[in-house]
């Protein structure tokens, strides 16, 4: 997995590793025992932050960090950790945040499914951000997605008791291939649900008549583009998945 480094001839706008960026003190590689003992590189990324206490939520793809920049305003009492694995939009996000001077997000150059899948300890999420995710249109990328079989299980077991994964998108095809794996994980799997599915509603940040206020929505709205958005929300302790009404 990539952390944050600037080798030679890379452009290093945020000049302050270690204030946004995650740097690999604070992220170490994986043990070698990894294999055998898959928990074995679990790091509470809770620690990263000035206020570990904090309720902590989770951005995949923040793109250039508008989302994450303007929803961590809006919510000083929440810690976020954006990932992007697109070099020059992580770092030009990092820059934004550190001249904005926020607090409480931390940014990782890295592949978001594979922290969560390597490295997230179980049951500290509140909420998975996951905002007009690469839709890998031709049909041999479609495993390059995010939205798979394992990430919707990956993301059950780090989200806490009540926590929710949020997801919003243009991509009509990639809308049915999500529809087709909720399925598996919903409501619509029965006995075998494993989240509860609840009506998208607007962040603190989003502005007049957005969904969520990134980038590409900005983008895709004025293009005229339909979105589609749900959330998926772990159950509490106790609560049945499927309630007497569904
Ligand atoms: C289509 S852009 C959307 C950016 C932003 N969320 C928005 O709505 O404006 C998707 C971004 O997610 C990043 N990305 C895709 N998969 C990722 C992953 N597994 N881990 C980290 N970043 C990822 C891409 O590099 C890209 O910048």
């Amino acid at each position: 997995m990539t952390t944050h480094d600037a080798g030679p001839g890379s452009t290093t706008i945020d000049t302050a590793p270690g204030v946004i960026s995650v740097t690999r003190e604070e992220l170490p590689p994986l043990p070698d025992d990894i294999i055998s003992s898959p928990d074995a590189g679990h790091i509470d990324p809770r620690k990263w932050f000035v206020a570990p206490e904090l309720p902590f939520e989770i951005e995949i793809g923040c793109g250039k960090g508008t989302f994450v920049l303007n929803e961590s305003q809006e919510r000083t009492d929440a810690n976020f950790l954006g990932f992007e694995w697109e070099y020059e939009f992580f770092s030009y996000g990092c820059d934004r945040l550190r001249r904005a001077n926020v607090k409480n997000v931390r940014m990782l150059h890295a592949d978001a499914t594979e922290f969560i899948r390597w490295r997230c300890p179980s049951e500290i999420v509140r909420t998975i951000h996951l905002y007009f995710s690469d839709p890998w249109p031709k049909v041999r990328h479609h495993k390059r997605r995010v939205v798979q079989d394992s990430f919707l299980r990956q993301c059950h077991r780090i989200l806490l008791p009540g926590g929710e994964l949020r997801i919003v998108t243009d991509h009509m095809d990639y809308w049915a291939w999500m529809v087709e794996h909720f399925a598996r994980v919903n409501e619509k799997a029965g006995s075998k649900a494993i989240f509860q599915t609840r009506e998208f509603a607007p962040p603190a940040s989003a502005g007049e008549g957005e969904l969520v206020g990134t980038n590409f929505e900005r983008k895709y709205r004025r293009e005229g583009r339909p979105f589609n958005s749900i959330v998926l929300r772990k159950p509490n302790v106790g609560e049945p998945v499927i309630g007497p009404s569904a």
